[in-house]
């Protein structure tokens, strides 16, 4: 039995006014105490926080802690004694081995470096639209609506084969139910109308199956459900997460005026520049896992059935692992964050998320030499601890014309 650790009763939400960009100081000093602290769920219910890098990754890779849903219990809301029912068909993220590999497997070949690199011609094109638009509307003008969501959103419909007249309101659609305020009514009403569109679309390509990812797997032997639940999960995935690093990305580098100055002045800085954004910023921010029996954790016996809370953005600001954990610098020579993840869950589309950013970064800070905050960083509206992305609800900013 190991010494007795911290205690952490609530999940921390309070940030820092004007610098978003750290975990909450709890979570901060959660870690500080030992890398893993036992945590009171909501109603109650005893279970762990994992703060450290080598915890964290080390559970990640441990078939003896499971991602399936009927097990989770939500960190920040209490749902009673309710039975969570597991995910529905083709909904991998939430799932153990074999039927995690089931649905991913037919999908990672879409997904590879290659296939992304092929990519960035057309996410450069898309780019630039945007940057024209925004260039021809004049400041002062919201990156999320002008830049950051519409760029990602293009690229997975394009890939999926999601028409771009529907891609609006299913866009609405997507964001109500992960921008971590909508109501519970409103929130199974956006569940209930993505359910029908993608029932449509699905049957759409069985009819006619065009030259994308969806219609590829609509030649399968998937059934509809199935494609249902993997185009949600592709698509909610896709559009939520680069959406909030590019908008949170470009206010870390503009409160970072030395870094962004760097990105300007070194095209060749891109790739690392992305890479020490996701670490510094994190946006998924924690992920669950339970585990599935007795396991020694940092000293401590985690007793199978209990549930395990992993800070993925305090592990990537782990000091034991990276050195000035908590300045971004864009020069940093330490690969290995875990912001896309670790294990047979790690990020599905991670390259063509890097494409994206490599590509956009450079290309608006460029385009605006002159881009800044257009009110002050405090007033900035961040998304709710709710929200299982982090990120900014909007990002006011202007130029010099
Ligand atoms: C910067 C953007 C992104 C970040 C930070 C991110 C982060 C993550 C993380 C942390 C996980 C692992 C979850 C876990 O441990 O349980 C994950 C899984 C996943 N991501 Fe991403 N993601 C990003 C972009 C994307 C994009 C563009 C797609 C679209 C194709 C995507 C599709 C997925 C899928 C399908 C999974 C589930 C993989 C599995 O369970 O095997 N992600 N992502």
């Amino acid at each position: 039995m190991g010494e007795s650790p911290y205690t952490v009763t609530t999940m921390p939400a309070a940030r820092r006014p004007g610098c978003p960009f750290d975990p909450p100081a709890e979570l901060i000093d959660a870690r500080r105490h030992g890398p893993i602290s036992r945590f009171t769920f909501p109603g109650g219910k005893p279970g762990w926080l994992i703060t450290g890098y080598d915890l964290v990754r080390s559970v990640l890779a441990d078939s003896r802690f499971s991602s399936r849903k009927e097990l989770m219990l939500h960190p920040t809301i209490d749902y009673g004694d309710i039975e969570i029912p597991p995910a529905p068909p083709g909904e991998f993220l939430l799932m153990d081995e074999p039927q995690h590999s089931r649905y991913r497997k037919p999908l990672m070949g879409k997904f590879t470096v290659r296939r992304m690199r092929l990519l960035t011609e057309r996410v450069e094109q898309i780019t630039t639209e945007h940057l024209d638009a925004m260039e021809q509307a004049g400041p002062p003008a919201d990156l999320v609506t002008a830049f950051a969501k519409p760029i990602p959103a293009v690229m997975i419909c394009e890939l999926l084969g999601v028409p771009y007249e529907d891609r609006g309101s299913f866009q609405e659609q997507v964001d109500s139910f992960m921008d971590g305020e909508t109501s519970d009514e409103d929130l199974v009403a956006a569940y209930t109308a993505t359910q029908d569109y993608l029932a449509r679309l699905v049957a759409a390509k069985r009819a006619n199956p065009t030259d994308d990812v969806l219609g590829d797997l609509a030649d399968t032997d998937l059934t509809d459900e199935e494609l249902k639940g993997i185009s949600l999960i592709l698509l909610a995935a896709g559009l939520d997460t680069t959406a909030n690093m590019l908008a949170l990305g470009t206010f870390a580098l503009l409160r970072n005026p030395g870094q962004l100055a760097a990105l300007r002045a070194e095209p060749a800085l891109a790739d690392r520049a992305v890479e020490e954004l996701l670490r510094y910023l994190s946006v998924a921010k924690t992920f669950m896992r339970t585990a599935l029996e007795d396991v020694e954790l940092g000293g401590q016996t985690v007793k199978a059935g209990s549930r395990v809370i992993l800070s993925y953005h305090t592990a990537n600001r782990d000091p034991e692992r990276f050195t000035d954990p908590h300045t971004l610098d864009l020069h940093r020579q330490e690969g290995g964050h875990l912001a896309f993840g670790h294990g047979i869950h790690q990020c599905l589309g991670q390259q063509l998320a890097r494409v994206e950013m490599r590509v956009a970064f450079p290309a608006l800070v460029n385009r605006f030499p002159t881009l800044r905050l257009a009110v002050p960083a405090e007033e900035v509206a961040l998304r709710p601890e709710t929200a299982d992305i982090h990120g900014v609800k909007s990002l006011p900013v202007t130029w010099d014309v």
